[in-house]
């Protein structure tokens, strides 16, 4: 690596700028009002010094250290004992003038050198050059502040930038050319949900891949870097999680907490997903549910979606642990009949002919799975499969027939949707007690509520407990 890095303290970025931020770099991190630049820096200095033993100067033209530390103190930040430990120091400029402008960068400087700061914080640099009149002084403060304090004192410094509502351009024209990085934070919108974006405009020494990203404030600032699938190391039983008088557990405790303790029981529930999302964030979302029945010992009927075949929903199973007696005894998987195949104990096959008589082995089967354990079943419909086989028309009975069924046995029904049929979608999220869409933005993979209506959630993959689930941070 050509340019030694000091890790930035936020969570997911390193990995984005090649390792950090430049050593003793000048970083520009400009927002609107309320876009996290404070939690940024913050995190920027506090984990620099109790991680990486890099003292650190927050100089705030804005807040006084009351304010600042216990707003700090909510993301676990505890600057107080770090400033009586003499590894940080917060200098307070509110109050400062016009006319002592020069003094002031002075006060910086010395405030740097006598901490012995590797870490510095201008909150906000649009604060310090409106003290200064002329263009040119800005220009002779940044060059100060750039070859003093980052260059000599090899201090690597954030400016924060105050962009107004509205405006994403970056501040006066002077420092993003001076700057070795620019960062951009932002606040938007997604299906009318609050998403959190982060730009990176430069980095010196570094091809930024993704120059756009998802964040969020939840316990902190974490950026995500686009999903990427984790190894299971060392694989083990999917533990089940309780079902409540009410609702079924999704199986997954951040899709429970998500909605509010799980499915409700005799529900049906549409899950839409985007034509970006792969075949392993889709299971993420519906294996815990799966998982869950089969190891309480109730049935599941699965129609596999597009591109799924049974003996892939079978190892999925085997790969959580369930053994080949639950398996043949609990799940059947609906095949479509082609020359050649094999039955097996868990497979149930659909002729594709008449859509009476395969709903009505499907019915035979649902049956003997309730007769057998005693309970209801989970139903777990890949409606493209269901149009490949019979076309939109009779999937739109078939489906409502469920969900009446659904109902009255007090069982749960997953119906995964993709797209291509905007009408169905329609009926589909009408008929659905509970809808929940999967989409993808900046290469992360993002899950809302529709019905209940949630936050956007970015869905990342767990596999601390020995298999795959889904693990879901919302943005806040
Ligand atoms: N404890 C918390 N957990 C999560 N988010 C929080 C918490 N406290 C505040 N926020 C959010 O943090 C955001 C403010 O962050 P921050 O103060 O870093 O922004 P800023 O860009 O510095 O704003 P300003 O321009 O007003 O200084 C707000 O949107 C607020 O909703
Ligand atoms: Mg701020």
């Amino acid at each position: 690596m050509s340019v030694n890095r000091v890790p930035s303290g936020i969570d997911g970025l390193d990995e984005i700028i090649g390792g950090g931020f430049p050593r003793g770099s000048l970083i520009v991190l400009a927002g609107n009002p309320g876009t996290g630049k404070t939690i940024f820096s913050a995190s920027f200095l506090y984990r620099g010094i109790v991680d990486y033993g890099e003292k650190g100067v927050y100089v705030s033209f804005a807040e006084n250290s009351e304010t600042f530390f216990s707003n700090m103190r909510a993301f676990g930040f505890n600057f107080e004992k770090l400033e009586r430990a003499g590894k940080f120091r917060f200098l307070d400029l509110i109050t400062a003038r016009e006319e002592a402008a020069p003094a002031i960068i002075e006060t910086i400087l010395r405030e740097v050198s006598e901490v012995g700061a590797r870490r510095l914080v201008i909150d906000s640099f649009s604060a310090l050059a409106q003290m200064f009149k002329e263009k040119h002084e800005v220009r002779i403060i940044l060059h100060t502040i750039l070859s003093r304090v980052t260059r000599f004192l090899d201090c690597t410094t954030l400016l924060i930038v105050e962009n107004p509502y509205g405006e994403d351009r970056i501040g006066f024209g002077i420092e993003e050319f001076v700057a070795d990085g620019i960062i951009l934070l932002k606040r938007s919108r997604l299906a009318d949900r609050l998403l959190r974006e982060l730009e990176i405009f430069k980095m010196r020494g570094t091809p930024v891949q993704e120059t756009l990203t998802v964040f969020t404030l939840k316990d902190g600032f974490k950026v995500f870097p686009p999903f990427k699938p984790k190894p299971i190391k060392k694989p083990s039983r999917f533990q089940p999680r309780p079902d409540t008088e009410e609702r079924f557990s999704t199986g997954s405790l951040d899709l429970d907490e998500m909605l509010g303790g799980g499915y409700p029981r005799g529900s049906s529930v549409l899950i839409e997903i985007d034509e970006y999302i792969s075949a392993l964030q889709c299971h993420l979302i519906v294996a815990p549910t799966d998982s869950n029945f089969l190891a309480h010992g109730r049935g599941v009927i699965a129609i596999p979606s597009r591109g799924v075949d049974h003996n892939l929903v079978k190892r999925w199973f085997e790969d959580v642990g369930l053994t080949r007696e639950e398996i043949n005894r609990l799940l059947r998987i609906c095949v479509k009949e082609y020359a050649g195949f094999k039955p097996e104990p868990y497979t149930l096959m659909l002729k594709g002919e008449n859509i009476l008589d395969d709903y009505a082995r499907y019915m035979e089967t649902e049956q003997e799975l309730m007769k057998l354990t005693g309970q209801p079943v989970l139903n777990i419909i890949g409606a493209d499969t269901l149009i490949d086989i019979y076309g939109v028309k009779e999937t739109i009975s078939f489906l409502r027939d469920r969900a009446t069924r659904i109902r009255e046995t007090k069982g749960l029904g997953i119906f995964i949707f993709k797209p291509g049929y905007p009408r169905l979608a329609k009926i589909l999220g009408a008929l659905a007690d509970v809808h929940l869409k999967v989409t993808r933005e900046h290469g992360a993979a993002l899950v809302y509520g529709v019905k209940p209506g949630t936050n956007l959630y970015v869905l990342e993959m767990d596999v601390s407990r020995g298999y795959a689930m889904p693990k879901l941070t919302p943005i806040i």
